[in-house]
């Protein structure tokens, strides 16, 4: 960190990221010029140094930072803007690396567990006292999950602490997918983000635990509810619903929101002007297609899920009046995305 007195735009007051250095904690003109990335080895002292930092994950990019470190974890809920009632997920490299963390892990939730991780899943269990409540928001449960981004993973098993990290995006906004849609929510706001592409499945992880002896779903993920009920021979139980749902604060009814209108297409809208467009697979005849994106050429759902939130942020930066979107069919992966289209249109409607 510099510490600066200049009246060049890119100087500003800030208060942050003074505990790790030997400045007072008042406001000061400083620069935090946020710098991008591919050394995993930066990355690491960054977190070994309480810095919160963006890191690649399978999902979406995440906003990191040592998980043990009360400091650094307020830092996020910080740069977020997000209310500290909305607990953090947890990230090891291993299982193995979580049980000091977690009381209990059930048979059920294991089998998944070797299914899926590493990978977009994400395991809603009792918590040890290891655990700072920060972290889980005073709740006796532990959100952990084993991603299998290569570049994410090969950092976690260099660090001897869990990385609490939610994704990259301000409170209430679109997760970004790619390093550059990070710099444009959190640009000047940390020193960092280790660039690893773009994300493979470009939606969040599926948030699954325990109801008595049967798995619950507490957020549609990128593991689609089919690829769970074969797993389990049953279908889970969903509990998403943040009316019912006070075990997860974070499934609110407004998420994922562009700053544009975004509603539903109808098929009997007729194309206007500035209007955004986001089709399924395939634009119609008579729609300019210089007002719309196509998610997927062959309607494939998964590659619709990884485009999702790159076209809304893409759509949103652009000055239309509104952006409609056509909803995909309610199948596998298609039911996550209808899951978060709801969330993204609901202040809208
Ligand atoms: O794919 C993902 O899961 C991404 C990447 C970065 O790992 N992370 C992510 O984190 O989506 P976040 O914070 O944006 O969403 C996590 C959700 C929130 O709704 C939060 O309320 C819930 O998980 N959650 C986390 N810990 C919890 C806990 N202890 N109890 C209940 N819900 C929890
Ligand atoms: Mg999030």
């Amino acid at each position: 960190m510099f510490v600066y007195t200049s009246n060049h735009p890119a100087f500003f007051f800030n208060t942050r990221f003074t505990e790790s250095t030997s400045a007072p904690n008042i406001g000061y003109l400083c620069f935090m010029a946020t710098k991008i990335t591919q050394d995993i080895k930066e990355a690491a002292d960054a977190l070994r140094g309480n810095q919160v930092i963006a890191i690649p994950t399978e999902t979406v990019y995440g906003l990191a930072a040592n998980g043990l470190c009360i400091q650094a974890v307020s830092e996020i809920f910080k740069v977020k803007q997000r209310p500290t009632s909305n607990p953090l997920i947890l990230h090891f490299a291993h299982l193995n690396d979580a049980i000091p963390y977690i009381e209990d892990f059930n048979e059920e939730l294991k089998h998944l567990y070797d299914l899926f991780s590493p990978g977009p899943i994400t395991f809603l269990v009792p918590k040890t006292d290891k655990v700072p409540e920060q972290i889980t928001s005073g709740s006796k449960f532990v959100a952990v999950r084993f991603p299998s981004h290569p570049i994410f993973s090969a950092l976690l098993q260099s660090l001897d602490f869990p990385v609490a990290a939610p994704s990259a995006n301000k409170y209430g906004s679109v997760s970004p997918t790619r390093a550059d849609e990070v710099i444009a929510q959190l640009n000047n706001e940390i020193p960092l983000i280790l660039d690893g592409g773009l994300c493979q499945y470009g939606l969040e992880s599926t948030i699954v635990g325990m109801n008595e002896d049967r798995v619950i779903v507490y957020r549609l993920g990128s593991i689609d509810l089919d690829e769970l009920s074969v797993a389990l021979g049953y279908v889970p139980e969903i509990n998403n619903q943040v009316d019912h749902n006070p075990l997860t604060p974070g499934m609110v009814k407004y998420h994922y929101s562009t700053k544009t209108p975004l509603r539903y297409l109808k098929e009997y809208l007729n194309p206007e002007e500035n209007i955004g467009y986001i089709f399924i697979s395939g634009i119609p005849d008579d729609f300019p297609k210089g007002q719309c994106i196509v998610l997927s050429s062959t309607g494939n759902l998964k590659e619709v899920a990884r485009n999702l939130y790159h076209a809304l942020i893409n759509m949103d930066a652009r000055g239309f009046n509104a952006i409609y979107i056509e909803k995909p069919s309610p199948e596998g992966i298609g039911l996550t995305i209808l899951d978060r289209l709801q969330r993204a249109t609901a202040k809208f409607i």
